[in-house]
């Protein structure tokens, strides 16, 4: 049995095309490990805290901070993870943003070596990308959802030990005569092409 944790960062609900982009990877993963557990975590119910001085020196004292536990915690259970991250002013939506800083934990998600080097924690998991913009940039010569976005997570989802991220992207949805059919654009899950 494999683990799905769902991670939703759009506050736009059933209108949300990100949301659908994520439930249709998510049908995929299910017809390929029948018996999956599937959890969803939204964010803009969370509305997860933003790091205070509090937080960081707690995090360095390594006391019980509970929201961050608890995602910690979920996160590692997890075998894949759908992470849905809509365009806002070229870049994630600040509950995204709030929740990756409770995640990036010295002794939890990340730690050192004996050489002196850093090393993520969270190894053998696969993310997949549900990103969605309302601009329609590929030709554009102006690229911010791969520069900002997948970039972005790419990075911070390698610090701490995840290196299979695969993106799945919508771009147009503000178009007015915008329609998509979500189920084609991740149907072929497992040719996908990973961010290098
Ligand atoms: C406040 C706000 C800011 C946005 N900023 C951008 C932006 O910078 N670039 C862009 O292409 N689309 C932008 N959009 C459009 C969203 O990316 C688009 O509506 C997308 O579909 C949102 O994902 P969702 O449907 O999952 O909520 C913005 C939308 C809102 C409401």
């Amino acid at each position: 049995m494999k683990n799905i944790l769902h991670i939703i960062s759009s506050p736009m609900g059933d209108r949300s095309h990100s949301i659908k982009l994520g439930r249709a990877i998510i049908k995929q993963l299910v017809l390929k490990h029948q018996k999956s557990k599937v959890i969803e975590r939204n964010l803009l119910a969370d509305n997860p805290p933003y790091l205070d001085s509090l937080h960081i020196s707690a995090f360095f004292k390594n006391e019980k901070l509970s929201y961050s536990d608890a995602i910690i915690a979920e996160i590692k259970e997890a075998d894949f993870i759908v992470l849905g991250a809509p365009m806002y002013n070229f870049g994630v939506h600040a509950a995204l943003k709030a929740f990756i800083d409770q995640i990036v934990r010295f002794g939890h998600t990340i730690s050192y070596q004996e050489d002196g080097t850093k090393i993520g924690l969270l190894k053998g998991k696969i993310v997949y990308l549900a990103i969605t913009a309302g601009g329609n940039y590929k030709n554009s010569g102006f690229d911010p959802v791969n520069d900002y976005i997948v970039n972005y997570l790419n990075t911070i989802l390698n610090y701490i030990g995840i290196d299979t991220i695969i993106p799945f992207i919508i771009e147009g949805t503000a178009r007015p005569d915008f329609v998509v059919d979500y189920e084609p654009i991740c149907s072929d899950i497992e040719n996908a092409v990973q961010v290098n």
